[in-house]
């Protein structure tokens, strides 16, 4: 049996192509003692990715020339010789950017899809729902009643933001990039207002969206969002600083921002990369499992058929055409007939 691989074919100095990237076919090694193998149904694919095809120093390991690129993936397993699997388990895993997926399946975690639909493992009640999840109640500790904001708020992280925001009884101003993202934010998602960071009113729109002021704002993007948002900070404000997706294609540094009103609201801000929170984990699965069971945190998909198209799917993420939590459908889901 052949997998269908992509690897890194070579490193993006600024926005990644299509070209930085290659398929080949290997051949699935047989299945020895103690190992799973499983079949990839879906693939998450998500910003952080464009830092591993980078040999920037960042906070995980750069992914090698000619390595397949790695991304969290929704797979069934096919055969296993690990008595804690049986071939036709649902697992989430992280097995990367190709069609199989063998491993002792440590890492592997059984999913049930009476309980959510699979593909919700890679987005809500996945890797981006933690981020979330531990970014808002840990770092922002939102109060009902405070203005909370977030940034990319259509999108896989900033959707469970800004309804965890609202479940907490805040006021919640989502930031968007379409008219079209904005009306899903507020009438699908329930925030109170989303205003369009591409809009020449921004400025002012995000102004009379907040009336009482920021007190937590989730940052995913950076750049000039960010600007507008330093100025309407409350005393004692606190930063999530979850993502800056505006910088990721830049080729150099872009200039700091003016960090005067941090200082003159006295405001927290704080980085945080989710795989070092995953003793919060059974805590984010309890919740947000069942604020999802009690249809309080909805959620889009943005699905893109097939392994081949990973790599210009992926370039959506960086001029926001993808519409909700981005994947791949790398193979047919038999809980979806
Ligand atoms: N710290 C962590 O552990 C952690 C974990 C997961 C994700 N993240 C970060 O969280 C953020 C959101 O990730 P996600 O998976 O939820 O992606 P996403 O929001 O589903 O998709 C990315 C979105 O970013 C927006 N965007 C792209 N380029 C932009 C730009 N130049 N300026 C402003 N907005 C831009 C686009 O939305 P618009 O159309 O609205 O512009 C795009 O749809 C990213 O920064 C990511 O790196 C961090």
């Amino acid at each position: 049996m052949m997998n269908r691989q992509i690897v890194l074919r070579s490193r993006p100095e600024s926005n990644p192509t299509a070209d930085n990237f290659e398929i080949v076919h290997v051949a699935v090694p047989p299945v020895t003692d103690g190992n799973v193998l499983r079949r990839t149904m879906y693939l998450s694919l998500d910003p952080y990715m464009r830092g591993r095809m980078s040999d920037a120093e960042s906070y995980a390991a750069s992914v090698a020339i000619r390595q397949v690129m790695v991304g969290h993936t929704v797979s069934q397993v096919i055969e296993s010789r690990n008595p804690q699997f049986a071939a036709g388990d649902f697992v989430a895993g992280y097995d990367g950017w190709q069609e199989f997926g063998i491993s002792s399946g440590r890492e592997l975690r059984k999913l049930d899809p009476a309980h959510a639909p699979l593909t919700t493992a890679l987005g809500t009640l996945g890797m981006p729902g933690m981020t979330a999840y531990v970014g808002l109640l840990d770092i922002g500790q939102p109060k009902a009643g405070e203005t909370v904001v977030v940034s990319a708020a259509s999108g896989a992280v900033g959707s469970v933001v800004g309804q965890i925001a609202k479940i907490k009884g805040c006021r919640a101003v989502g930031i968007a990039g379409s008219p079209d993202k904005c009306r899903y934010v507020v009438e699908e998602l329930g925030l109170d207002a989303c205003v369009n960071y591409k809009s020449e009113s921004f400025r002012e729109d995000l102004a009379g969206a907040c009336p009482s002021g920021i007190d937590v704002y989730f940052e995913n993007v950076g750049g000039a969002v960010f600007v507008a948002v330093m100025r309407l900070l409350n005393v004692n404000a606190r930063i999530p600083l979850c993502g800056l997706i505006a910088d990721y294609n830049a080729a150099k540094m872009p200039s700091g921002p003016n960090l005067r009103p941090i200082l003159v609201k006295r405001a927290l801000i704080k980085g945080f990369i989710v795989f070092d929170h995953n003793d919060r984990a059974p805590a984010f699965l309890k919740d947000c499992g069942q604020w999802f069971r009690e249809g309080r945190l909805k959620y889009r998909e943005d699905i893109v058929d097939g392994l081949e198209h990973a790599p210009t799917a992926l370039l959506k993420l960086f001029d926001g055409r993808n519409f909700g939590k981005l994947i791949v459908r790398v193979s047919d889901d038999p809980t979806r007939t």
